[in-house]
């Protein structure tokens, strides 16, 4: 055992609420992390999980990546970090690297930032810069981050918090959600409807107010929601025939997750203006918009500037992260293990009546809980049930969606068939458990989750 103070979990979460906003933070279940490797996390008490989450798709290249690891180690014997008023190496080679993974043979340039949140402000700002239009259009159930601008485009926020923030031109379209789309079963159909709303939407606000797009090519918070091709290829054509600009948001997707380097990879489209997060550093912060040199080109110098951007030790790990990627061929297997894991999880919708949905790109899946499949009525709190019991059992999986009751699969690319096949047995184990009344109800009321 890791803890010899049975209980210390409980006494730091309540420390954690105390003296942290509650503004900042999920409340899940309990867990104390006290070290990861690879696709497993243990608590503080010394128990071993398996983690379906990856710090929110954060560890593609595993958790405490040893290649990773030995590049901030060699870094940091050299410098820690020097602001964009000099040049480093580091930054150098990562943008050049950027360009190579990005889709496009247009001229191509990097800002680099810290977060998603922020990265994906600075593609919105290049937008309204390059354009000199005031609009934005973003997706219901949408989320970019947490700057004023991201709430502001973010269509999973309540209204009321999008409303305290004075930017208003913003207009949400609906996302294709192709399990939900009315009486339409047809994705083709449900694509076409969906563009002729926001063919709508263009009219009424008028197509040459509008910068940008902003866009997941895959919905993560919403639900793991895909698109259809056609809606996405309608999409690009609108933008193109109004001088709007695309940003693909890939702070989720990105980085081979989804079983390409960039989820929009899937729909033969090329957007303006890519943004990568998370995956990006292996671990460490760091941010990239990377895209069109004349949009990125079009704000005077230092306009994006922040002296941590760049950071030369989040440089180096993403430099070891992107080669880690290449060289262990995980887009490849990111997209074989997601085949695999969709089967088995079909399989146990086969089995159970409340799974209504199983969908996904390689290891970005969602898996739907309903009070019964043919009304598809979203049943979050069985949802939350799952989790917690799953947890119990040694699996760290979440919910998200916008009824918060999807099953978030989003393992390490590392992760081996072996493990993969022991998250899923345990949430079939899980489910089974919470159908035979033994998860009381009250561990809902310990989560919070997503609302
Ligand atoms: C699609 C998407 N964009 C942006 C963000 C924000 O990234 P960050 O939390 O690093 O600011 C997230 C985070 O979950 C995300 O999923």
């Amino acid at each position: 055992m890791d803890n010899d103070n049975p209980g210390k979990d409980l006494q730091l979460i309540e420390k954690y609420w105390r003296h942290v906003s509650s503004s900042q933070g999920f409340k899940y279940f309990p867990l104390v992390v006290s070290r990861a490797k690879a696709s497993k996390v243990w608590d503080i008490n010394g128990r071993e999980y398996i983690d379906f989450l990856s710090s929110a798709a954060t560890y593609n290249i595993g958790h405490s990546n040893e290649e990773v690891i030995k590049a901030i180690k060699e870094h940091l014997d050299k410098f820690i970090h020097y602001c964009l008023y000099l040049y480093h190496e580091p930054a150098i080679e990562l943008s050049e690297l950027l360009t190579e993974i990005t889709l496009g043979n247009h001229r191509k340039k990097v800002v680099f930032g810290l977060s998603g949140g922020d990265a994906n402000d600075t593609a919105l700002k290049a937008a309204f810069i390059y354009t000199r239009r005031p609009g934005v259009i973003s997706y219901t159930y949408s989320y970019h981050g947490t700057t004023a601008l991201g709430i502001a485009v973010g269509g999973s926020f309540r209204e009321e918090i999008r409303k305290a923030i004075p930017f208003k031109d913003v207009y949400f379209v609906e996302y294709p959600d192709t399990y939900r789309c009315g009486n339409i079963e047809d994705p083709r159909e449900c694509g076409e409807y969906h563009l002729s709303k926001l063919e709508d939407t263009l009219k009424r606000v008028n197509p040459s107010s509008i910068a940008a797009i902003i866009m997941e090519p895959i919905q993560g918070d919403g639900g793991v929601l895909v698109p259809p091709e056609n809606y996405v290829k309608g999409l690009f054509k609108l933008a193109r025939e109004n001088g709007i600009i695309i940003i693909d948001d890939e702070v989720q997707t990105g980085m081979g997750r989804t079983g390409k380097w960039l989820a929009i990879e899937h729909f033969n489209v090329e957007p303006d203006l890519v943004v990568l997060g998370k995956a990006l550093g292996g671990g460490m912060p760091i941010s990239a918009v990377i895209g069109r040199s004349e949009i990125l080109d079009a704000a005077p110098p230092q306009t994006f500037f922040a002296t941590s951007a760049a950071h030369a030790l989040s440089c180096v790990a993403a430099i070891a992260t992107i080669k880690y990627i290449k060289n262990y061929n995980l887009v490849e297997k990111a997209r074989e293990l997601g085949d695999y894991a969709v089967k088995r999880l079909n399989e146990l919708k086969e089995k159970y009546e409340i799974i209504g949905d199983v969908r996904g790109k390689g290891l970005m899946i969602g898996v739907e809980i309903v009070k019964e499949r043919k009304q598809k009525t979203p049943d979050r709190k069985t949802a939350l049930k799952i989790i917690w019991r799953a947890w119990e059992k040694g699996l760290i999986m979440m919910t998200y969606g916008k009824y918060g009751n999807v099953l978030r699969i989003a393992p390490p690319l590392v992760i081996s068939r072996e493990e993969l096949d022991a998250g899923i047995n345990i949430v079939d184990e899980a489910i089974r458990d919470v159908l035979e009344g033994k998860v009381p109800d009250d561990v809902i009321n310990k989560m919070k989750a997503w609302e």
